[in-house]
C-alpha cells in the first residue's frame, strides 16, 4: 500500500515534515509511506497552465496517482493553512485522481485548529474522504523533538502506529466495498 505525504511546511526543522519522516519510519511493513519533497517546487497554481501542466506539477499528479492514500501535515498560518500547502491542493482540485482518495490529516499543534477546519472543509470540498480515525492532533509544538526523538517517545510512536494502522484499515475497506480504488 502507497501512501503519499504531504507537509505544508517549507522549514529544514519542520515539526510537521518531521512527523511525517517519523512516519514513514514506523509504517507497517505492508505501508510505504514516500514523502513528496518537491511541494515547494510547485509553481503557483494558474488554471491556465492545466492543460499542459509544468513539469514538477506532472511528477506529482503522478505520485498522487499511485497511492492509495494521503497523509497531510501542516502547520497553521495566521489562521489558515500555509500558503504552500493550498497551492499544491489547487493543484489537485480539478485532478480526476484526487477525487474520493481517503486522506488522513495529522495536527501537530492542537492549539491550531483553525487550519485544521480549514483543511478539512478544503478537502471536503476536493471530494476526498478524510479518515478520521487516522486523522489525529498530536502534542509536538514545544516538545522538542525531533524525527527520532517521535519514534523513540512510546506514546508519539503509539499514536502515530495508531493512525497508519486507521488509514490502511480504511484503504482496505474501500478497496473491498469499491468505491475506489489506487490508479
Ligand atoms: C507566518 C507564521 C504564522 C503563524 N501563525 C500561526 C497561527 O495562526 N496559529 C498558530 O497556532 N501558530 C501559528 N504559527 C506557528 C506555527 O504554526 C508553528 O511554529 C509550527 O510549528 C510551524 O510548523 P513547522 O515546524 O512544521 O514549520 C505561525 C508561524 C508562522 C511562521
Amino acid at each position: 500500500m502507497n501512501i503519499l505525504a504531504l507537509s505544508g511546511s517549507l522549514r529544514a526543522a519542520s515539526i510537521n515534515s518531521a512527523l511525517l519522516r517519523a512516519c514513514a519510519r514506523l509504517a507497517p511493513p505492508a505501508v510505504s509511506v514516500r514523502i513528496f519533497t518537491e511541494v515547494g517546487a510547485l509553481l503557483l497554481f494558474n488554471p491556465d497552465l492545466e492543460p499542459s501542466p509544468p513539469a514538477a506539477v506532472v511528477g506529482f499528479h503522478r505520485a498522487v496517482a499511485q497511492s492509495d492514500a494521503l497523509l497531510i501535515a501542516s502547520p497553521e498560518y495566521a489562521h489558515g493553512v500555509t500558503g504552500t500547502l493550498k497551492n499544491a491542493l489547487d493543484w489537485l482540485v480539478g485532478f480526476e485522481a484526487f477525487a474520493a482518495k481517503p486522506v488522513a490529516v495529522l495536527n501537530a499543534s492542537p492549539r491550531a485548529h483553525h487550519a485544521d477546519e480549514a483543511l478539512r472543509e478544503t478537502l471536503k470540498t476536493m471530494a476526498a474522504v478524510i479518515v478520521e480515525p487516522a486523522s489525529i492532533a498530536i502534542p509536538l509544538l514545544g516538545a522538542h523533538l525531533d524525527e527520532s526523538g517521535m519514534v523513540a517517545t512510546p506514546s508519539v510512536a503509539a499514536a502515530i502506529r495508531g493512525a497508519l494502522d486507521a488509514l490502511q484499515q480504511a484503504v482496505i475497506g474501500h478497496d473491498e466495498s469499491g468505491p475506489y480504488s489506487a490508479c
